[in-house]
């Protein structure tokens, strides 16, 4: 097996200095309702019930045959759960409510002009429009079950209607983040082999009518180059009826979808029973290579998972009003703004815009009209909220019972606003730490059951049963004061099947590291490696420090560094880059991309400009470097690798420690020169940064 992603974790090593915090206990009331506060959830889900205890979750669902294998590991690690079973993921989300609650608003649509009203879609309009598009998914695109298609949506309800007729189909949807570019959008359409790309004309963000349609152009012109023909655009529209686009429609390849829809006005589908384990969709995220990985999710475990944490870590009960301010272009969005909370006949908001946007109020005003009594969102939104509007929430009429924050480290003083001003010392908090891979949450308090923390995740949620291991794979047991690399000991069962069409890019990434045979088809040989580092404390507790390969994580969100490399190399001028993550006070971590230049050409601010926006086309505006920095050589070891630790050293200000090893240590005081003149500059760009 080849062991080439793995991480090297000296910083997973490190000895922690910080204080424990003191704990937060939840209210009576909370308590009084909350779905889960049986201790012995505990010892339901212990690992000598597995895996059989899964099936609780699984039992939430509605199934056309029961499975026959909880967990089958012949093709270790590739683990197949519910095996033998049938279900369709979209009846489970969406028809098996209409004989209650088909007047109960599914999803709450709240676009981004306040002007516009609200839009409450009922289970039942969620079933004719997931109908109607499933009829033209099927007889017009002339798409079936296993098909892949790619999906380039905002925040709107089309894009759950749409993820949901291709559930109702078995088409597995292929969702790109909104924000990502047209070139982006094409690695993926490629990669996954999607003949059929849908999209929308324009969205609103920051108060700008945005052309997305162009997109769409870029997208299917890179895809065809490298390979892969999309035979058919589809189209939704901002504005049913009318075109918010100005880029011209391609005769034979566009469709507006509300134009063909006419044709399917009335038409049913019935959903297709899809094995529990054939795959419901993919969504790609970044690794240690340039190439964005394809994470393959499951039909079966995948929903049974979502909807288990999110009854019982996200107490949902179906009157709650629920608010995952995530963008469904993110895992997040997937599993709970659509399928967790839909498949528990829940209301799930979903927002078009910025949540600052046009004044620090809006989140709040949204929570306040809706009513809403569930919130979930990042670190980075909190923080962004807490700066531009550190006592806004208190302006408005809305109660909180549960929070939740995802994606990233929480400070525990930013933790401590969250509670006492966003949830104005009421609403319990979860602090979910998980991956795009994982499908839901790996660590959490259960909310009604355990005491918070601030900035640690919790223990393992039920059936999860981490594990931390130094780099020797010697277990780093419970209070040592020292990180190591978390590892999860068993399957479960939302986490990804494989990496689509590279088996052995996932077998070399998540296990090969601490695998204790390659040949066991036993579970318990093949840990499961996150890439982050965390440490454990005395009463259970994970604290997550943060990854521990080359990725940074960008307002809750991983990109590839070389991914972001890449991408500059594209620029004629540019001979070699390197990124490292900065702190940021409100993204968390922001790239900084240094490059240095091949012979004959010169540095300039326009060349500066021209290599961020590079990046931006390439990948989105997610990944603009908070500054370009362009030096005359890169501090080199001897054997030529780019020492990033010392780059990563001056763009933090910190101490560069020990350069005599490099071959050339000059170039370090060079590069701390030009810091110096740059540091105006900086606080420009910053300003424009904060503004998107
Ligand atoms: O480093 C961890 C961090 O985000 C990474 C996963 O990113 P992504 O796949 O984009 O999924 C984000 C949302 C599920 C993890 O490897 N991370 C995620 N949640 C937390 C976190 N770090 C600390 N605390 C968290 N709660």
């Amino acid at each position: 097996m080849e062991k080439k992603e793995v991480a090297k974790t000296s910083e997973a090593e490190i000895a922690v200095h910080w204080k424990e915090e003191d704990l937060y206990y939840p209210s009576t009331k909370f308590i009084a309702q909350a779905n889960l506060t049986d201790e012995s959830v505990y010892d339901r889900f212990s690992l000598e019930n597995f895996p059989e205890c899964f099936k609780e979750y699984a039992d939430l669902l509605d199934w056309y045959k029961y499975w026959d294998t909880t967990l089958d590991t012949s093709d270790a690690p590739c683990w197949k759960w519910f095996v033998g079973g049938k279900i369709n993921a979209c009846y489970n989300c969406v028809d098996r409510h209409l004989e209650k609650n088909k007047n109960k608003t599914a999803i709450h649509w709240v676009p981004e002009l306040e002007n516009e009203r609200i839009q409450h879609l009922t289970y039942q309009e969620l079933y004719v429009r997931v109908n109607e598009f499933a009829a033209l998914l099927q007889d017009f695109a002339g798409l079936k079950a296993g098909d892949r298609v790619t999906l380039h949506l905002p925040m709107v309800a089309e894009l759950p209607i749409t993820m949901l007729a291709c559930a109702r189909l078995g088409i597995i949807h292929s969702e790109v983040f909104g924000g990502f570019s047209g070139n982006s959008c094409a690695d993926r359409i490629v990669d996954s082999g999607s003949n059929v790309l849908i999209t929308i004309d324009g969205y609103y963000r920051g108060g700008k009518l945005l052309d997305h349609k162009a997109n769409a152009d870029i997208a299917v012109e890179k895809a065809e180059k490298d390979g892969q023909t999309v035979d058919k655009v589809l189209i939704w529209q901002r504005y049913p009826g009318k075109n918010s686009s100005p880029t011209p429609m391609v005769d034979g390849r566009d469709y507006f979808v509300n134009d063909l829809l006419k044709d399917y006005r009335g038409k049913r589908i019935d959903p297709v029973p899809m094995p529990a384990d054939a795959p419901l969709f993919l969504m790609y995220t970044s690794g240690t290579t340039g190439k964005p990985k394809g994470c393959q999710h499951s039909t079966g475990g995948y929903l049974a998972y979502v909807t288990g944490t999110s009854k019982y870590i996200q107490d949902i009960h179906p009157e709650d009003v629920y608010w995952c301010m995530a963008d469904i272009g993110w895992i997040t969005g997937h599993s709970y703004i659509v399928y967790g909370p839909l498949a528990l006949c829940a209301s799930s908001v979903i927002f078009e815009g910025v949540p600052t946007y046009p004044d620090p109020g809006r989140a709040w005003r949204i929570a306040e009209e809706l009513d809403v009594n569930i919130f979930h969102t990042a670190p980075t939104a909190i923080r962004a909220l807490r700066k531009v509007g550190p006592d806004e929430p208190a302006k408005y009429n809305y109660h909180f019972k549960h929070m939740t924050t995802v994606g990233e480290p929480i400070e525990p003083e930013v933790w401590k606003w969250y509670y006492n001003v966003v949830g104005k010392g009421e609403a319990v908090i979860v602090d979910t730490w998980w991956q795009t891979e994982n499908g839901g949450f790996l660590c959490s308090t259960v909310p009604g059951m355990k005491a918070m923390k601030p900035g640690s995740a919790g223990p393992g949620v039920p059936g999860i049963h981490p594990i931390i291991y130094d780099d020797d794979g010697n277990v780093v047991p419970a209070g040592a004061r020292k990180a190591g690399n978390i590892c999860i000991q068993n399957p479960w069962p939302g986490q990804f099947q494989t990496i689509w069409g590279d088996r052995d890019r996932f077998v070399s990434t998540y296990f090969a590291r601490y695998c204790k045979n390659e040949k066991s088809k036993d579970w318990r040989d093949w840990p499961y490696l996150a890439g982050d580092a965390a440490m454990l404390a005395d009463d259970g507790y994970y604290r997550i420090l943060g990854r521990i390969d080359d990725v940074i994580n960008v307002s809750g969100h991983r990109l590839g560094t070389k991914e972001l490399e890449s991408a500059s190399l594209d620029v004629i001028e540019v001979a070699e880059a390197a990124v490292v993550p900065v702190a940021d006070e409100i993204r968390g971590m922001v790239p900084d991309l240094y490059v240095s230049l091949k012979p004959g050409y010169d540095p300039s601010p326009e060349l500066a400009a021209k290599i961020s926006q590079s990046l931006c086309d390439s990948i989105g505006k997610i990944a603009r470097p908070r500054k370009v920095w362009i030096v005359p050589d890169m501090p080199k070891t001897r054997s030529g690798k780019i020492m990033r630790r010392i780059l990563a050293a001056i763009s933090n200000n910190k101490d560069v420690g020990d350069t005599m090893t490099l071959a050339n240590p000059d170039i370090v005081d060079d590069i701390k020169k030009i810091s110096q003149d740059m540091i105006e500059e900086l606080k420009e760009s910053k300003k424009a940064l904060m503004k998107e």
